[in-house]
């Protein structure tokens, strides 16, 4: 019988998780399809009821369902509970269990442009995404980051959460910019510069360091004004479109056992912004 995936948000209309899921189903000759379908906040309990009820074999979460959903599920991998997300669902004999594959999507990308390991980083925010993202990093081995957010706060309290302060510091704006030509790495996680404020950038990188790698988490524009200027500097750049590929990759493996075609997923998602790809 066909097997039924999905994934669930609220604004969905604009996703592109059915385009490369059902494609990567079609190349790997298997009987399965992949639906998006709009939940509102108030409808998860009954859509998660639902998902059980008709036998769906997995499903994605994203915004707003990605913490309000942990509750609602019989398992939650502890990853997923200590970043307190959950984007993955596995529905197996009537459970479901529910994973974070954003933070591991990340690193994994990451690691297509750059080794990770003993990299000093600079991560610019402290929100939702950038939770599974620095939970995630700071899982390799010597990775040290200094974390940039606009409400110094909420970096501090994440570094406090998850007991990082021998390798994590919270730092203001002055001080990350008089660091810039010590990051090896600098990630941007927030909406800053994302369509339509495309004239936004977060950090000034005129001091950057030469073979430095610039990677930001938006995919629209394909290119935001940090890594224009990042490219420009000759940093090694690289957008949001390889993390959505991986973190959508890693989902597709925790359902099927497969492994599907990232570089088709990346290509995919890239024609489909307007993009070109090599
Ligand atoms: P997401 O789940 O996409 O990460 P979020 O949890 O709302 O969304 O987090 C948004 C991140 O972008 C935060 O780090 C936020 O900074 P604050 O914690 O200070 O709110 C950051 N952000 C959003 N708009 C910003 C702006 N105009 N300037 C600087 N940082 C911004």
């Amino acid at each position: 019988m066909k097997k039924l995936y999905g994934v669930i948000g609220c604004p969905i209309q604009q996703t592109m998780s059915p385009l490369i899921h059902n494609d990567a189903f079609l190349h790997l000759g298997m009987d399965a399809l992949y639906h998006a379908f709009h939940v509102e906040p108030g409808d998860l309990e009954d859509a998660v009821k639902g998902m059980k009820a008709l036998g769906v074999s997995g499903f994605n979460v994203t915004i707003p369902h990605k913490e309000s959903i942990i509750p609602l599920l019989d398992e939650v991998d502890e990853h997923a509970r200590r970043i307190g997300a959950v984007n993955t669902v596995v529905c197996e004999n009537g459970k479901l269990k529910g994973y974070n594959t954003d933070g591991p999507g990340y690193v994994e990308a990451l690691k297509q442009v750059t080794q990770t390991s003993d990299k000093r980083m600079l991560i610019i925010g402290a929100g939702g995404a950038a939770r599974a993202i620095i939970y995630s990093l700071l899982q390799e081995p010597g990775v040290t980051a200094d974390i940039l957010n606009r409400t110094p706060e909420k970096a501090i309290s994440l570094i406090e959460e998850f007991s990082f302060h021998d390798r994590c510091r919270a730092v203001t704006m002055e001080e990350a910019v008089r660091s810039l030509p010590t990051y090896d790495v600098i990630v941007q996680t927030t909406s800053v510069g994302m369509h339509p404020h495309v004239e936004e950038t977060p950090i000034p990188l005129s001091t950057l360091k030469k073979n430095a790698v610039v990677s930001d988490i938006i995919y629209n524009p394909l290119e935001t004004r940090l890594l224009n200027e990042a490219r420009l500097k000759g940093a090694v750049v690289q957008n949001g479109v390889q993390m959505f590929a991986y973190q959508a990759a890693l989902a597709f493996q925790q359902w099927t056992g497969n492994v599907p075609d990232v570089e088709r997923m990346e290509t995919l998602v890239t024609e489909r912004l307007g993009g070109t790809s090599c």
